[in-house]
């Protein structure tokens, strides 16, 4: 079975759009069936599941030894060293909102990390993907991001978790690196702020406490755009903290961050 990084993207685009459409026809329905998770504001709405079901069964089929790991309670292991991650909606609050900051988020994954990614807003119908090697792309143009080097200019992207006692912690950081930046965005959808690292709507974004199929299609949109990647003392990008920026902007956000 093929593990070029191309044909898992193309694969992972395909899948995205299916389950981005089945998605943007159950928020049109005005029944999202919406149950709560780990806190009384981490939500779920059927069709969270739904999604991950049509992904999971497409990919199955295309490639039946592949690991699954989704968000909703999938988890299958891989015989053949590629797993794909799945975020079925990223922007759940969003999407019960009627916002359109929501995506379909997938990506594969062997031993190294992502290989291909696929991010779906089906909203705007915007398709961000990314192959290693072979850069990120919405559409026909290739992704550069911004070569933005002053933080004091920067438009600076972050998250919050569903538990208060972190986004106390949360609030904290964001209070000390407010009057540092441009100004900073809370859009919804951690996958989508990644993408948006890449094009250029972001000059950085920077969250913790995230899951990994919150970042990992994202996160190689953003590298393969030329954005740099760390946790916020500078090594490997993890769930727990993920700093994505310019990279003239790497080393002063870190320094604004440790603050
Ligand atoms: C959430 C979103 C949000 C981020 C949270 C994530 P979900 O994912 O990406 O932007 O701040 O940390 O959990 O729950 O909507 O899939
Ligand atoms: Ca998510
Ligand atoms: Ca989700």
């Amino acid at each position: 079975m093929t593990t070029d990084p191309v044909e898992l993207m193309n694969l992972a685009a395909r899948v995205a759009r299916v389950a981005g459409d089945i998605v943007i026809r159950g928020r049109r329905s005005g029944t999202l069936d919406s149950a709560t998770k780990s806190t009384a504001t981490d939500m779920v709405t059927k069709w969270d599941g739904l999604s991950e079901r049509s992904i999971v069964e497409a990919i199955r089929s295309a490639r039946p030894s592949d690991g699954i790991v989704g968000e909703e309670g999938t988890e299958i292991p891989s015989s053949s060293g590629i797993s794909w991650l799945i975020d079925p909606i990223d922007g759940t609050t969003n999407f019960m909102y009627g916002l359109s900051g929501y995506a379909i988020s997938i990506a594969a994954s062997d031993e190294t990390g992502a290989v291909a990614g696929a991010v779906f807003l089906p909203a705007t119908r915007e398709l961000f993907v990314a192959a290693r090697g072979h850069g990120s792309w919405l559409g026909e143009r290739r992704l550069e991001c911004t070569k933005q080097s002053d933080p004091s200019t920067a438009l600076v992207g972050t998250g919050f978790s569903y538990s208060s006692t972190r986004r106390e912690q949360q609030g904290a950081r964001v209070a000390r690196l407010l009057p540092e930046v441009r100004d900073i965005r809370r859009l919804g959808a951690a996958a989508p702020d990644l993408c948006f690292v890449a094009d250029g709507r972001l000059d950085a974004y920077f969250e913790e406490n995230l899951s990994p199929w919150d970042m990992a299609a994202g996160l190689l949109v953003a590298t393969e755009a030329g954005a740099v990647a760390s946790d916020f003392g500078g090594g490997p990008p993890r769930p727990a903290e993920i700093l994505v920026s310019a990279p003239g902007l790497h080393s002063s956000l870190l320094t604004l961050l440790a603050n």
